[in-house]
């Protein structure tokens, strides 16, 4: 289980495993998108981050109705907790969802349900809606105002997808429209991306934590910010590796970013298809990069400190 722990970056689409897309197709009546869990999984060697989302994208097909959405996030909490993890900021992508003809209910309403279950767990849970950056930015407004009903159960709005060409400059408006309504704002910005995107979410879309981040290593002046201002960094380290970010989980660089004071967490991404959930991503930083229990415990602080629970909340738990 390891050090008690909050879990920051997970795509809850991300955490479909095999099995459930399977066992979600037979119910729902729906194609599986392929033969056998076991020819799925074979699919599930990536060059990068687009040929990852081809396959994420195709398996949520299966994600219908709010029982699916209830169901994908209950097996989410049940193995989050048995990961140590006592708290958890959930991304979910609804437009992946709304184009399929599903409705911001359906899914708001399934993963809340799973959320306040999620209590029984000993985990704390909030949403995070995120923007998809390769749609355009009337979209991502269109998906702010089907979610104005279900408000009090996202705690803040993010921007993933396919980083490359895709700059956080185009989505001023909608992040600003979401911090009026009293949102926190995150970005993934610098996973594939260059440190110019990081900068762009800091300054333009004015978030406070930034997913991944690991290219801001390229720029100094980019580090020194990061450290002097602690803007939380949600690094993913098996993530990087099965996305080619890095070749082996030893040349991966969070000990350098810890090393230069950044306020840095461990997250496992989306943990069904790249190979571990957040304690299995603690558990390769130790063995792959050889860091103490006192840099864990440090990480594990962090993942609270970064989190957006109310500070005593986050001093009970830290
Ligand atoms: N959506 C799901 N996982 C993602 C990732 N690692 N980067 C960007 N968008 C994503
Ligand atoms: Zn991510």
């Amino acid at each position: 289980m390891g050090v008690p722990k909050a879990e920051l970056h997970v795509h809850i689409e991300g955490t479909l495993e095999p099995e459930l897309v399977f066992d979600l197709a037979r119910r729902n009546g729906v194609p599986a998108p392929a033969a056998s869990v076991e020819e799925l999984r074979a699919r599930y060697r990536f060059t990068g981050l687009r040929s990852f989302l081809d396959v994420y994208y195709a398996n949520m097909a299966v994600l219908l109705t709010e029982q699916d959405f209830h169901d994908l996030a209950a097996a989410y909490f049940a193995r989050a907790a048995e990961q140590g993890v006592r708290h958890a900021e959930v991304f979910f992508d609804p437009q992946a969802h709304l184009s399929r003809g599903v409705s911001m209910a359906t899914v708001v309403q399934g993963l809340a349900a799973a959320a306040d279950e999620a209590r029984h767990l000993g985990i704390s849970a909030g949403l995070i809606l995120c923007f998809l950056r390769d749609e355009p930015a009337a979209s991502a407004a269109e998906a702010l105002r089907l979610a104005e009903p279900f408000l009090d159960r996202i705690v803040a709005v993010g921007l993933d997808s396919a980083e490359a060409g895709h700059p956080p400059s185009g989505f001023v408006d909608v992040f600003a429209t979401a911090r009026d309504m009293g949102l926190h704002a995150v970005a993934h910005a610098g996973e594939e991306g260059p440190p110019e995107y990081v900068r762009e979410a800091l300054d333009l879309l004015r978030v406070e934590r930034v997913d991944h981040g690991v290219r801001s290593l390229e720029d100094p002046a980019l580090i020194a910010r990061l450290r002097d201002e602690q803007v939380p960094l949600t690094v993913c380290p098996l993530s990087n590796v099965r996305l080619r970010s890095v070749d082996t989980i030893s040349e991966h660089p969070l000990p350098r970013l810890m090393d230069e004071g950044l306020l840095v967490t461990v997250n496992s991404d989306d943990p069904a298809y790249f190979g571990g959930y957040v304690a299995d991503n603690f558990a390769a930083v130790r063995s792959g990069l050889g860091l103490s229990d006192a840099d864990l415990r440090l990480l594990a602080a962090n993942s609270f400190e970064a989190s957006f629970l109310p500070e005593d909340r986050k001093t009970e738990l830290i």
